[in-house]
């Protein structure tokens, strides 16, 4: 499998320029081609290498769900952006059954199709935000938004600005969005420059040598701190709380990724 998530991560801090353009690359029809090819595991068609994902979603759902309480209320309206067809989006619709919430799932309808369906779950084949029917139905609406691993895709090939404002729409009153998992190249490169980054890297490569980590230039296609502090500022000057948030050490790439949580108040 050639395009894991963070491509980075297959030799934690080399060839970063070449592995950028892999991770360019991967966007919502890549996916949609990777949901239809059944030589891929589910892991696989979301673009992760099984052993970054396999045995860790239930960590990775009970950190979500720590960060989105009305999960664990009751007849919630629940929207999840690109869920994907892994464990982790079926712990959210067996979660919602369970506390009878209503689940909007949009995503590419071969991907929707891998997804088990239940009463109160509803599948929207789309690309976010370009569903004006569903946008303008669930104005004001939704108390918990999940936005999990994507929000690299849209940074890379859409309009974040466009995608954050029409998400921030959605929110009801007392609602809350998780931006989750993602890729800080400087949360990454403050890891990697670390005593302890840097005996991760040498576990890793199986080599005694030391990360090459490069400071003051630019990195087009990734998001680092500048645009998750663009994120926060656009986000409070709209009315709306907004936090970095760390993840469960438990999680597998919780050393050089973070999660955004936006609450309205
Ligand atoms: C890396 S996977 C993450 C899946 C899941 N959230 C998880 O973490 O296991 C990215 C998912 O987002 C979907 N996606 C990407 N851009 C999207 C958009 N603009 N609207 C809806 N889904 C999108 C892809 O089709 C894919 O299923």
């Amino acid at each position: 499998m050639a395009n894991p998530s963070d491509p980075a991560d297959t030799d934690p801090a080399q060839n970063l320029s070449q592995n950028l353009s892999r991770f360019a690359n991967l966007g919502f029809e890549d996916f949609r081609r990777m949901a239809s090819d059944a030589s891929l595991s589910a892991w696989e068609k979301i673009g992760f290498p099984d052993s970054y994902r396999q045995g860790v979603e239930q960590h990775i759902f009970a950190d979500i769900s720590r960060k989105l309480p009305a999960l664990n209320a009751t007849q919630q309206v629940v929207l999840d952006i690109g869920p994907g067809c892994s464990e982790l989006p079926r712990y959210l619709i067996d979660q919602c059954l369970r506390q009878q919430h209503r689940l909007v799932l949009i995503d590419s309808a071969e991907m929707l199709a891998l997804l088990p369906s239940g009463q109160g779950i509803e599948k929207l084949a789309a690309r976010f935000p370009d569903c004006p029917e569903l946008i303008s139905s669930l104005q004001g609406r939704v108390d918990a938004l999940l936005c999990y691993s994507v929000f690299q895709y849209i940074f890379a090939e859409a309009n974040i600005w466009s995608f954050l404002d029409a998400c921030l729409s959605l929110l009801a009153p007392g609602g809350a969005m998780l931006v989750g998992d993602i890729p800080n190249i400087s949360k990454r490169k403050r890891f990697f420059a670390s005593d302890k980054g840097i005996a991760y890297h040498k576990k890793f490569v199986g080599r005694d040598e030391a990360p090459e980590v490069l400071f003051n230039r630019p990195e087009p296609t990734f998001i680092d701190d500048a645009v998750v502090m663009g994120v926060l500022a656009r986000c409070r000057a709209a009315g709306f709380d907004a936090y970095v948030v760390p993840q469960d050490s438990l999680l597998p790439m919780s050393n050089r990724r973070e999660d955004i949580l936006i609450t309205k108040p």
